[in-house]
């Protein structure tokens, strides 16, 4: 084939693809504050009863007023006049996790607090809503020129934000937040009102709350009951507050109602939340590069730690609450790579990306500025690849997987205080040290981070280039390995850092005694050598490399709005409030195989392994299901729906998420995605990417029948938006 013809059939493909962006697909994360421009009329012919302005309004209470970014890392939403939170099982799973112990398992049985006295406090945990949101592009890009060089522009746009930051005047219990939108070319504000003082008011057992464990988590049909209930304690003014017996359950411009409706197929649904993190526009290189190199070796190494600390769990139930949390984080991340190569693959996102450039550099002219801008970004990840393989591994390993390692930065951030400037600065930063270890042992078992320490060093020495590996670590001429049991085993022995006891006798030491020790400690030394290296052979080169690819990419994203003015591009996820919107509907996984939209209790039976470590179900459930004790909750046909899914373009950060009806009820928590369509973060294809939801029913029966918290489903707002029905 000649060229002419290549690009001919990359034309042909364009042009399909550009005809599946003009109609409605499910894609794309809305700014909420844009959506009257961009996307009220098609959210109304798709059933949306509400206005823009209903969604999100500086002048009066909107549905924004109900959104809480919680913990930073997930989203909530207040369901109740006295500022109760829903949010999912998982993003409070730290939480339920650090106030159980093996005589009263939070974890195991579930929590429901009685009344205000019983909810209980978590430090450290906030609850952040959105104020308003500005456009700083202008101020952001001020005196920004296309010819500046990549560490140029950055340090400028920096000192640029660092004066917007200045030119807001703030209350105490305000942020404002400056973040860059379309890779760079458009930046907005948001002044937020941060709550610190948020307690847990409920959760059910983990037999609900995280039925099917990671053998479901990404999948559908799912039968999980993800959800558990906070609430945001403000001082008496109503305003933010440091803890107090003294506060009070915070009273909000808005709180969701709540649909006892339910829903069918096709209606209309709005996620509202803070997706974390997407890349939308990376060109086919960078992709290729995810799919061949990057998540094949994320994979190796966590599914090595995860067999370990598994090996373990299921031995011991100390252990296992030790570990949940850490071992239910690195196992999403895990799986969600695994299907998140095999869906590139399969809806050929290569192939697409590549039709995709193939059109962009027709549509350039002869003396674009863009004409460079892809050969540019092709060659930067090529020379990129080996730094970005090895940073990935030493983070997967010294801060990721490996418990110990990753607190030796903080000890030589420490010495580093005391070398600069003496005792003073080492009692200066000695309370964020040891609280920071305070909080580490209670979770940590030295025997299972050697065992994973010692398993992951050999697929470090395998799986990097041989300038990465530090000396300790390199084989003999004649290609044998060290022995990294036994070096590992000494080290682990002889260190001050692998138990409280001795980290604690370190600490009461004086600056000087405490430095010296420190400074001989064999872990020290041994993470010390390593992290040198890899800061100045890996890191450096990496971050220097990185910027560059940034700023082409900034270039690149400007040139796809520029050239493609047909499309309606979206920004990428970058942990602000966001609106997707799509229907309630299933999907085909694969050939002559169609999944349902919506699963019931039913299926939690049928998945029922009695004394199971992932399916197992109460007595209660069995009791309840056996009766058929719906109440109120169960559907038309009197079956309890327990999730459902639909087309809305999520991703991690999403979790916790309102599903909203068409008029501003909520419908469901969203709380995961299909696994067929877990690359929808690098290529949304509409055909099979879905979001999951327990839908709001169930968890109001959990409540209610299950836990007989009725007083907690009292405190909200239960309307009947289809059937009329007057209020309970
Ligand atoms: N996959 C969901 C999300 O990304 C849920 C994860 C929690 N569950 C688990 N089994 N790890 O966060
Ligand atoms: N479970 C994810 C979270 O924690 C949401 C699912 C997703 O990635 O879409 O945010």
């Amino acid at each position: 084939m000649n060229r002419g013809l290549i690009l001919k059939a990359g034309q042909l493909f364009w042009i399909c693809i550009f005809f599946s962006f003009s109609l409605f697909g499910g894609e794309g994360m809305w700014l909420p504050q844009l959506l009257k421009a961009l996307n009220e009329k098609e959210m109304k012919s798709m059933g949306m009863k509400l206005s823009a302005d209903d969604i999100y309004s500086i002048n009066k209470g909107s549905l924004k007023d109900a959104i809480v970014h919680f913990g930073g890392f997930c989203t909530s939403e207040i369901v109740s006049p006295n500022g109760l939170l829903l949010t999912n099982h998982h993003c409070g799973y730290g939480q339920i996790q650090s106030h159980s112990t093996v005589e009263n398992n939070l974890i195991k049985n579930g929590f429901w607090a009685k009344n205000y006295k019983e909810e209980l406090p978590n430090e450290g945990l906030t609850a952040t809503l959105i104020d308003y949101i500005d456009d700083v592009t202008e101020k952001a890009l001020l005196g920004v020129t296309p010819g500046m060089n990549a560490g140029d522009r950055q340090s400028l746009i920096e000192s640029n934000i660092a004066n917007i930051r200045k030119s807001y005047s703030l209350e105490s219990y305000q942020q404002v937040v400056i973040r860059p939108f379309y890779d760079g070319n458009q930046y907005f504000a948001f002044v937020t009102t941060v709550f610190r003082d948020v307690r847990l008011v409920g959760a059910p057992p983990e037999s609900i709350g995280k039925f099917g464990s990671d053998t479901d988590n990404w999948v559908w049909p799912r039968h999980t009951g993800d959800f558990s209930l906070f609430r945001i304690y403000a001082g008496k003014d109503n305003k933010p507050a440091d803890y107090s017996p003294d506060n009070v359950p915070y009273v909000p411009k808005h709180f969701l109602p709540v649909s006892m409706d339910g829903i069918e197929v096709g209606d209309f649904t709005m996620v509202f939340g803070f997706p974390g993190k997407t890349n939308q526009y990376l060109p086919a290189s960078a992709v290729n590069q995810i799919i061949t190199t990057l998540n094949p070796a994320k994979i190796t190494i966590r599914d090595k730690a995860l067999k370990i600390t598994d090996k373990y769990m299921r031995a011991d139930e100390a252990t296992k609450i030790k570990y949940a949390a850490k071992y239910a984080s690195i196992a999403n991340y895990w799986k969600k790579w695994i299907g998140e190569s095999q869906g590139l693959k399969q809806t050929n996102a290569l192939g697409e990306k590549q039709a995709f450039e193939a059109e962009f550099t027709r549509r350039l002219s002869a003396e674009s500025p863009y004409s460079a801008v892809l050969l540019d970004l092709n060659r930067l990840y090529q020379e990129i690849e080996p730094y970005a393989l090895a940073n990935d591994y030493v983070s997967e390993i010294l801060f990721r997987n490996v418990d110990l390692t990753s607190t030796i930065s903080s000890v030589r951030r420490l010495v580093n205080e005391y070398d600069k400037k003496g005792e003073s600065g080492y009692l200066e930063m000695l309370p964020k040290v040891s609280g920071m270890f305070d909080n580490f042992y209670p979770d940590f078992d030295a025997k299972i981070d050697q065992e994973k320490l010692t398993a992951l060093l050999d697929l470090y020495v395998k799986g990097v280039a041989p300038s990465f590996i530090p000396s300790g670590l390199k084989g003999t001429s004649s290609g044998k390995n060290p022995d990294f049991s036994i070096i590992v085993e000494e080290m682990y022995n002889q260190s001050l850092f692998s138990s409280s006891q001795k980290v604690s006798e370190l600490f009461e030491q004086s600056a000087d005694i405490a430095v010296k020790k420190i400074k001989t400690d064999p872990l020290y030394l041994w993470v010390g050598d390593w992290l040198d290296l890899y800061n100045r052979d890996i890191l450096t080169p990496y971050t220097t490399l990185k910027k560059e690819i940034d700023a082409k990419q900034a270039l690149y994203t400007k040139a796809q709005l520029e050239l493609f003015p047909e499309i309606r591009f979206y920004p990428d996820a970058n942990s602000t409030l966001r609106v997707t919107y799509g229907k309630v509907e299933g999907y085909q996984p694969k050939d002559a195989v169609t999944y349902q939209p919506v699963t019931y209790l039913d299926g939690i039976i049928e998945k029922y392994i009695p004394g199971d470590y992932e399916f197992d179900v109460q007595p209660r459930m069995l009791e309840l299901y056996n009766s058929k004790n719906f109440g109120i909750y169960a559907d038309k046909s009197g079956k309890l729906p327990v999730c459902f899914i639909g087309s809305n373009h999520t991703t991690g950060g999403n979790s916790g998420s309102p599903a909203i009806d068409a008029e501003g009820n909520l419908i469901g928590l969203n709380f995961d995605r299909v696994w067929e369509g877990t690359m929808s973060d690098i290529h949304y294809d509409v055909s099979i990417c879905r979001n999951i939801m327990v839908d709001v029913r169930y968890i109001l029966w959990v409540i209610d029948k299950y836990a007989g918290a009725g007083h907690l489903v009292s405190e909200m707002k239960l309307t009947h938006p289809k059937t009329g029905k007057k209020k309970r």
